[in-house]
């Protein structure tokens, strides 16, 4: 029994999700179809963090259909939909995942995905934010240099990967080393676990060729804006049941993320704030209708706050103990360091209250004052902690992207070490794959207006997206 889910028997019920899913997701059934004969992945054994949702299981049945061996967890403590593990691990692929693991338990997890039945590690990695990546590279620059796993850190979850990756090194102090000699490539799903690899490559510290899919057109300007259009208020609603006309919503950052968050609540008929380090984008955000202000500003006049920025510390301690009472708090960047949960939990004389359990969390925190606040995911990505994170069509854009990222890094198993993005072409192509479904008819250039403006008829084109 390689696996580790909730409940095995809710298999079924996922399998009809998936189904359901499968008729949503028509780029990637169109790749599954493509390549099933070729195989391009045979024999390559894929190692997955990544949201283990019911549209995560078309993925991983893609990339199974075209040849790999694959082992799965998620990338986070709340976003497993236990219908979809279930349902995966009956059709017999070793997934570690389930929605409300402890830290501890998602490490654990983490290990267990990367490692092979025989012990040997994965010849190549889906990331999304960068934690498989992380215990790999930690791993391995521990076995050069024990004395990192001791430097002291005030942060739990370092103390609990440090712990984890010493009963390795105890074990065989040589493991991520035999890992990374097998490893061709990471493929990366986000903005921050970009950063973090591009943080990396410049440190000289990057093992081995990495893909970053977040920036290709058809993930970024998708998933990133129209996913989150659709599951930021999916997420705020099924915690708190609110109507959100009316009110007043905060969201830091106009990424693209911020965009589709505030698009969202502005068609709620919120009155929307927004919050910007980028003049650009704090003056597309006023273009856009919105009124640009600190959160100093924004947080007495706010009934509900949003992070979006991947960045650290942007709700913090002093605004929270400032807001009106029952001011709704939550984030849907990668990592929960948004907002100051830490200090939340430790402010002198605050009540913690939970509203609900770990399948749609909600805690109320009374100051000491008497306010009140709701924090939603305990700080996590709200629209996967408390809701079922993006639907099918949009996911099925960035899956795509991934799973040509895989083609791609089996046919060059030996480039340089570095981060690289996804051929122009073959991100029109994922485009394209998509359009059919809603009825949309392409345009095709002439020969002479290919000529005018300088393009081949068959592209890539030259428009705005990819310019920028
Ligand atoms: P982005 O870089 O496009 O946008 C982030 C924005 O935040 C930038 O415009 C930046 O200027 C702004 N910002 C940074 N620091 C700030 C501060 N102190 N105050 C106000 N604004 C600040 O990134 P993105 O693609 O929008 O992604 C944002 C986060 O969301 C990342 O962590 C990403 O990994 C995550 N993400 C989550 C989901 C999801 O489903 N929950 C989907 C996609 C991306
Ligand atoms: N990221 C955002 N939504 C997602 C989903 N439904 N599945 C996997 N990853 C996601």
């Amino acid at each position: 029994m390689d696996y580790k889910v909730k409940d095995i028997n809710l298999a079924a019920f996922g399998r009809q999700e998936i189904a359901i899913a499968e008729h949503e997701m028509p780029g990637l059934m169109a790749i599954r179809e493509k390549y099933a004969k070729e195989q391009p992945l045979k024999g390559i054994k894929i190692s997955g963090s990544l949201h283990m949702t019911i549209q995560t299981a078309v993925l991983i049945e893609t990339l199974k259909a075209l040849g790999a061996d694959i082992r799965w967890a998620s990338c986070n403590i709340f976003s497993t939909q236990d219908h979809a593990a279930a349902a995966i691990a009956a059709a017999g692929v070793p997934v570690f995942a389930w929605k409300g693991e402890t830290l501890r338990e998602y490490w654990e997890c983490t290990l267990k995905m990367l490692t092979f039945p025989d012990g040997s590690g994965p010849n190549q990695i889906v990331d999304d934010g960068g934690d498989a990546t992380l215990m790999i590279h930690r791993g391995y620059a521990a076995e050069n240099n024990p004395a990192i796993l001791d430097e002291p850190s005030e942060v739990e979850e370092v103390k609990i990967i440090n712990s984890i990756l010493k009963e390795q090194l105890a074990r065989d102090n040589q493991h991520w080393h035999k890992v990374v000699a097998d490893l061709r490539g990471i493929s990366e799903e986000t903005t921050t676990g970009v950063h973090r690899l591009l943080h990396m490559e410049k440190k000289g510290e990057l093992l081995v060729q990495a893909i970053n899919v977040n920036d290709a057109v058809t993930k970024s300007k998708f998933d990133n804006i129209y996913g989150c259009r659709h599951s930021l208020t999916d997420g705020i609603k099924r915690a708190m049941d609110v109507m959100l006309a009316g009110k007043t919503a905060m969201v830091c950052g106009y990424g693209d993320v911020g965009k589709g968050c505030a698009e969202a609540l502005h068609n709620e008929r919120a009155r929307v704030l927004v919050s910007e380090v980028d003049p650009i984008c704090a003056l597309q955000a006023c273009m856009a209708g919105f009124k640009v202000c600190t959160m100093e500003n924004a947080v007495k006049e706010a009934d509900v706050f949003v992070t979006t920025t991947g960045n650290c510390n942007i709700i913090t301690i002093e605004h929270m103990a400032a807001m009106r009472d029952q001011a709704i708090v939550c984030n849907i960047g990668h990592f929960d360091n948004e907002i100051e949960v830490n200090k939340l939990e430790k402010f002198p004389g605050i009540v913690k209250e939970e509203i609900k359990g770990s399948f749609c969390p909600v805690h109320k925190y009374t100051f000491p004052d008497g306010h009140s606040i709701y924090l939603l995911a305990e700080g996590r990505l709200v629209n996967l902690g408390c809701a079922t994170g993006h639907p099918s069509f949009v996911m099925s854009t960035s899956f795509c992207n991934q799973t040509l990222a895989h083609i791609d890094i089996a046919r060059n198993p030996d480039r340089a070490v570095g981060v690289y993005l996804i051929d122009k072409k073959l991100d029109e192509e994922v485009a394209r794959l998509h359009l059919a479904k809603l009825g949309a008819e392409l345009t095709r250039l002439t020969q002479e207006q290919a000529d005018y403006i300088g393009v081949e008829i068959d592209g890539p084109y030259k428009s705005q997206e990819y310019r920028y």
